[in-house]
C-alpha cells in the first residue's frame, strides 16, 4: 500500500428526488460512516463528504407530476436526507447540494476547461422532440410499445416489462409523458467524452495496478473495459441543472452524472475553502469512494476519466467499496412502489434505536451478494444480540461492582490463567477487527467486535465472582477488575459501529478520551475510579412493535397490487341477441353452507321466486363465511346447463367479480329486488 498522509472520503450524493431508505444505508452511508469513525479513532487526517445530487431528470418529472417547482422538491428531500443522515450519526464533515452556486462554478469550469482542450467530441444526432410543450424529451419522458416484448406501457429508457434498456428512438409509437403528443425526430447537438481515448490507461490502472478492489467491482469494471468504451454525452437538453457554459448551448445542461460526481469537489471546497486542493491534487492523499453498485461505472471509468481530462494533478480513487442490493423481506427494494423502510420513518416509529438499525444493517450487509433484510432477523438480532450478548454482559459487570464495591473500580490483583487468556485474546481480536476494517470487510470486522462480548460473558460465567464472593473477595476484585477492562474494549471497538452506545457506556466507565490505541489494553479504567449506575444499553423489542411494520408492508403490498391492476382486454365483440341468451337473474339466498371435502365450494339455496330453492355451487368459500351471505341477494345464470360436483347438482351460477389481488366479491342488486327478477 503506498503512504498517505490523509484520506477523503466521499459517499454516493442521494438523488434529492425522495428520503433514503435502508438499501442506501446498508449500501453507502453506514460502512463509510464506520470506516471514517475508525480513522478518527486512530487520530488520522479525514474528512467525509456527502451531499444531495439534485438535478436529473426523475426530479423534473416529480416536480411536474405534483405541480411545483423542482427546486420545492429538492429542498424538501435535502431537509429530510439530511436531518435523518444526521440522526443516525452519519458523521458528515459536510452534507451540501448540488444547487449551490459554488457547485454550479466548479461543475461549470470543469466542463469549460475539458471543452477548452479539446476533451469532447461534438455530434449531432436526432432526439425525439415534443412540438406541443416545445421540447426535446429526456427518454424517461417518452412511453411507447417495447421492440422486444411488444409491452404497449415501455419507457424511454427501459422497459420494465422484460427488462431491457432502450433508447427513445427505439420505441413503436412513441409518446410523450408530458403532452401525450407523438414527438417528432430532430436534430440536436451534445459533447461526448471519449472515453475511448482513456480506454488504455483506465485498463491499466484497475485491472493491474487495483486488483484489490472488491470482486463486483473488478469484475463490472472489466466487463466495460472488455467491451470497450465508447464516447458518453455530457449534455442533455433540459431546463433543469447547470447550463453548458458555451456559446450557443441555450436550453442545454450538463448531464446529472457529469455534475454529480463534481459534487464531491465542490463540498470539499465549500468545506476546506483554503486547503481543499490537497485532499484532490496531493499524491499522499488516499481517496476513497463509497458507492452502492449501480454506480460502479461512473465512479471506476467515467468519472476518473473526467479527472484524468482536467489534469492539474487530481487524483484518483485508492478503493471504491461497493455493495451489492439489500432486499426487503424477499423483494427488490423499490422507491416507486414505497417497497423500503425510509429512515426517516423508522427514526420516527422506533424513537432512539438508531443502532439497532446500524447493527442490523452492518451484520446483514450485502459485501458479497444482495442480501435480505427482514423484521424478524431485525428483532431476533436486536433480542438475542445486542440486549442478550452485548448488554447483558456489559450490565452484569457493572451491576456486580455496583453491588460488592460500590461502583468503584477494584484493583487487579494476583492474575490467573483464566484471566491471562481473556486478556491475551483481547489483542488478538483488536488486530482482526483493525484488518477487516482495513480491508472494508464491515460484516466481518463486526463480528470480531462482537466476540468481545461474547469473550465477556464467558469470561463471567466461567470466574463466577458471585460463588468467589462467599470465600475470597480479593479474587472478585480481579475478577470484576478484567470485567470491567472488558468492558472498556468493548466501549472502543464499537464506538465507529454503535456510537450512541458507546457514548452511554462511556459516561458510565468515565471514559473521556477515546482511541483506537486503547484497544486491546487490559488498563484503559484505573481502579479506583467512581462508575455511573448502570443503564440498560439495549431494549427486548416486543412483537407488536414488529407486527406493526409487518401490517404497514402489507398494506403497501396491496395497494402495489391494485396501483399496477391492468383490466382483462375486452372479449371480442357480441351483438344483443347472443347477450340475451344468458338468463340474468335475481335471488335471495336462503342458505349457505361449506361443501365437506371441497376447500372452495359454497352450496347456496336460493329464492328464485318459484316456491321450489334453487341449488347452485359457487367457488367462492375461501373469500366468504357462507353465514353472512344467507338474507343477501345475488345475480345468477338460470339458464346454465345444470352440472354434478361433488355429488351435488348445481342449477346456475353465480356472478362474482375478480379483484386485482384475486380476490372474488359477489354481485348484488343495490336495493332489494324480487326473486326471480330478470336482469336486462
Ligand atoms: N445520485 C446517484 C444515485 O443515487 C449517485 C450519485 S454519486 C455521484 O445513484 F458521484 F454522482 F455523486
Ligand atoms: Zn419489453
Amino acid at each position: 500500500m503506498k503512504n498517505f498522509k490523509r484520506t477523503l472520503v466521499t459517499t454516493a450524493l442521494p438523488y434529492a428526488n425522495g428520503p433514503v431508505h435502508i438499501g442506501h444505508l446498508a449500501g453507502v452511508y453506514v460502512p463509510a460512516d464506520i470506516y471514517v469513525r475508525y480513522l478518527r479513532l486512530k487520530g488520522e487526517d479525514v474528512i467525509m463528504i456527502g451531499g444531495s445530487d439534485e438535478h436529473g431528470v426523475p426530479i423534473t418529472i416529480k416536480a411536474k407530476a405534483e405541480g411545483v417547482t423542482p427546486q420545492d422538491i429538492v429542498d424538501r428531500y435535502h431537509k429530510i436526507i439530511k436531518d435523518s443522515f444526521e440522526e443516525l450519526g452519519i458523521s458528515f464533515d459536510i452534507y451540501s447540494r448540488t444547487t449551490t452556486d459554488l457547485h454550479s462554478e466548479t461543475a461549470s469550469e470543469f466542463f469549460r476547461r475539458l471543452y477548452d482542450k479539446g476533451e469532447f467530441v461534438e455530434k449531432t444526432s436526432m432526439q425525439l422532440y415534443d412540438e406541443k410543450a416545445n421540447q426535446f424529451l429526456a427518454d424517461r419522458y417518452v412511453t411507447g410499445e417495447c421492440p422486444h416484448c411488444h409491452n404497449l406501457n415501455a419507457y424511454g429508457d427501459q422497459c420494465e416489462k422484460c427488462g431491457t434498456s432502450l433508447n427513445a428512438t427505439d420505441l413503436i409509437n412513441p409518446k410523450s409523458a408530458i403532452t401525450g403528443n407523438t414527438p417528432v425526430l430532430r436534430e440536436t447537438k451534445h459533447w461526448y467524452l471519449p472515453l475511448d481515448k482513456w480506454q488504455e490507461k483506465l485498463s491499466h490502472w484497475i485491472l493491474e495496478e487495483h486488483k484489490e478492489w472488491r470482486p463486483n467491482v473488478y469484475g463490472q469494471c472489466k466487463s466495460w473495459l472488455d467491451l470497450g468504451l465508447q464516447p458518453r454525452a455530457v449534455s442533455r437538453d433540459l431546463d433543469w441543472g447547470v447550463p453548458v457554459p458555451v456559446e450557443g448551448a441555450e436550453g442545454k445542461v450538463l448531464y446529472v452524472w457529469f455534475d454529480a460526481p463534481i459534487g464531491y469537489i465542490s463540498n470539499t471546497k465549500e468545506l476546506l475553502p483554503d486547503t481543499w486542493e490537497k485532499y484532490w491534487k496531493d499524491p499522499e492523499t488516499r481517496i476513497i469512494n463509497f458507492i452502492g453498485k449501480d454506480n460502479i461505472v461512473f465512479h471506476c471509468i467515467v468519472f476518473p476519466a473526467m479527472l484524468m481530462a482536467y489534469g492539474d494533478n487530481y487524483q484518483l480513487p485508492d478503493n471504491v467499496p461497493s455493495n451489492e442490493f439489500l432486499n426487503l423481506e424477499g423483494d427488490k427494494i423499490s422507491t416507486s412502489r414505497n417497497w423500503a423502510i425510509w429512515l426517516h420513518e423508522y427514526l420516527r416509529d422506533l424513537p432512539g434505536k438508531q443502532d439497532v438499525l446500524r447493527y442490523v444493517l452492518t451484520a446483514n450487509a450485502p459485501e458479497a451478494k444482495d442480501n435480505d433484510f427482514t423484521w424478524r432477523d431485525f428483532q431476533a438480532r436486536n433480542n438475542s444480540e445486542l440486549v442478550a450478548i452485548l448488554g447483558n454482559f456489559v450490565n452484569r459487570a457493572i451491576v456486580l461492582t455496583h453491588k460488592y464495591f460500590n461502583g468503584v473500580v477494584p484493583a487487579l490483583g494476583e492474575i490467573q490463567d483464566i484471566d491471562r487468556a481473556a486478556l491475551d485474546e483481547l489483542a488478538t481480536i483488536k488486530t482482526a477487527l483493525s484488518e477487516n476494517l482495513d480491508g472494508f470487510h464491515f460484516r466481518e470486522a463486526l463480528k470480531e467486535a462482537m466476540n468481545i462480548a461474547r469473550l465477556g460473558n464467558k469470561y463471567l460465567q466461567d470466574a463466577e465472582p458471585w460463588k468467589v464472593a462467599k470465600t475470597d473477595m480479593k479474587r472478585v476484585e480481579t475478577i470484576l477488575n478484567v470485567a470491567l477492562q472488558i468492558c472498556a474494549n468493548i466501549e472502543v471497538a464499537f464506538a465507529p459501529f454503535l456510537p450512541f452506545m458507546a457514548e452511554k457506556l462511556a459516561k458510565i466507565l468515565k471514559i473521556t478520551d477515546n482511541n483506537w490505541d486503547m484497544l486491546g489494553k487490559s488498563d484503559i479504567i484505573a481502579a479506583g475510579t467512581q462508575l455511573e449506575q448502570p443503564e440498560l444499553l439495549f431494549e427486548k423489542i416486543e412483537d407488536e412493535t414488529i407486527q406493526y411494520q409487518l401490517d404497514r408492508l402489507e398494506r403497501i403490498k396491496k395497494e402495489n397490487v391494485i396501483k399496477n391492476f391492468k383490466p382483462e382486454p375486452v372479449a371480442e365483440t357480441i351483438d344483443i341477441e347472443t347477450f340475451a341468451k344468458a338468463d340474468l337473474r335475481v335471488g335471495t339466498v336462503l342458505d349457505c353452507q361449506k361443501v365437506k371435502k371441497a376447500k372452495k365450494l359454497l352450496q347456496f339455496s336460493i329464492d328464485d321466486g318459484t316456491g321450489e330453492p334453487r341449488t347452485i355451487l359457487s367457488g367462492i368459500a375461501e373469500h366468504y363465511d357462507p353465514a353472512t351471505l344467507v338474507g343477501k341477494q345475488v345475480v345468477y345464470i338460470a339458464n346454465l346447463a345444470p352440472r354434478t360436483i361433488c355429488g351435488i347438482v348445481s342449477n346456475g351460477m353465480i356472478l362474482s367479480a375478480v379483484n386485482a389481488d384475486g380476490s372474488l366479491t359477489v354481485i348484488s342488486p343495490s336495493a332489494q329486488s324480487t326473486p326471480g327478477a330478470k336482469i336486462g
